[in-house]
């Protein structure tokens, strides 16, 4: 069965730079409580396109430093597209990254543990290696079942109950972020700082869901037909054409460890 469902077009490509934007805004306070600082050295665990890893370099700025990890070849290629002087980009898992222990200040990890369903321990003890003692280890993720579109269409709640399944058959865990005060303190870190943010955006035209990006992957699990592409695309563009912007609710979970000092 393949690991990850979600491909990497342009709409998903723009979904990223959305995402990485409302994220720098949004979380800015915890970000320099993390140590995204000026002149810090970060990592990007599973890093995607690099929309997040970008904004972090120049959060760092030219005195700092980010090493960016994935391991998908295609997401590797995307962020040294995306690249800056001081962003370096490698291939490599999660909880193997090949980076050296105690060499970072700050490791991030985004929207990943959610698609490592039994594996997420070990990424987060990973990272806890990765930072120097007093360093911080950042995790956000989603608890996918609180996700809402409104108005509501049963088509789209349909196809997302298809990509709840697809996980669920991998043993993912969508609602991670409840987690992550757990896996934090499960890595021997010290719990900083919980949180938890609704937010609540209009949808702009052409925005799709994950589990649009993750068509392939369920119909070659048997979870989406032709006829059932032709449903879901038809509810998207309806949304697409709507004056009055449709209405998106996500649940984003974040969590600081720091490394104990000695
Ligand atoms: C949803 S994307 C998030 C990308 C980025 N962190 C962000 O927030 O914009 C998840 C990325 O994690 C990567 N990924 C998932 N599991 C991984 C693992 N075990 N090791 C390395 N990369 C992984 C995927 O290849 C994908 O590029």
């Amino acid at each position: 069965m393949s690991e990850y469902p979600l491909q990497l077009s342009d709409v998903e490509l723009a979904r990223y730079q959305f995402m990485a934007e409302t994220a720098a805004a949004s979380e800015a306070d915890l970000w320099t409580a993390a140590g995204v600082v000026d002149g810090a050295a970060v990592a990007d665990v599973g890093c995607g396109p690099g929309a997040v890893s970008a904004v972090l370099a120049r959060l760092v700025g030219p005195t700092g430093r980010v090493v960016a990890v994935d391991r998908d070849p295609n997401a590797v290629a995307a962020a040294r597209a995306a690249g800056a002087a001081n962003l370096t980009v490698s291939e490599g898992a999660a909880d193997d990254t090949g980076l050296e222990p105690a060499s970072v200040d700050t490791v991030m990890i985004r929207h990943v543990l959610a698609h490592n369903g039994g594996r997420e321990q070990a990424i987060v003890d990973h990272a806890a290696t990765l930072v120097r003692p007093g360093g911080r280890v950042y995790l956000a993720d989603i608890d996918m079942s609180a996700f809402r579109l409104r108005p509501k269409d049963a088509r789209l709640v349909d196809l997302d109950d298809r990509y709840n399944e697809w996980h669920s058959r991998r043993g993912n865990d969508l609602s991670v972020g409840l987690r992550l005060g757990e896996l934090l303190t499960g890595a021997g870190l010290e719990d900083v700082a919980h949180h938890g943010r609704y937010q609540i955006f209009p949808s702009r035209p052409g925005f799709r869901t994950p589990a649009w990006a993750a068509l392939d992957a369920l119909a070659a699990d048997g979870l989406a037909t032709p006829e059932d592409i032709d449903h879901w695309a038809a509810a998207f563009e309806e949304y697409d054409a709507m004056e009055v912007r449709p209405t998106m609710f996500v649940a984003l979970f974040f969590a600081i460890g720091r490394r104990p000092a000695s």
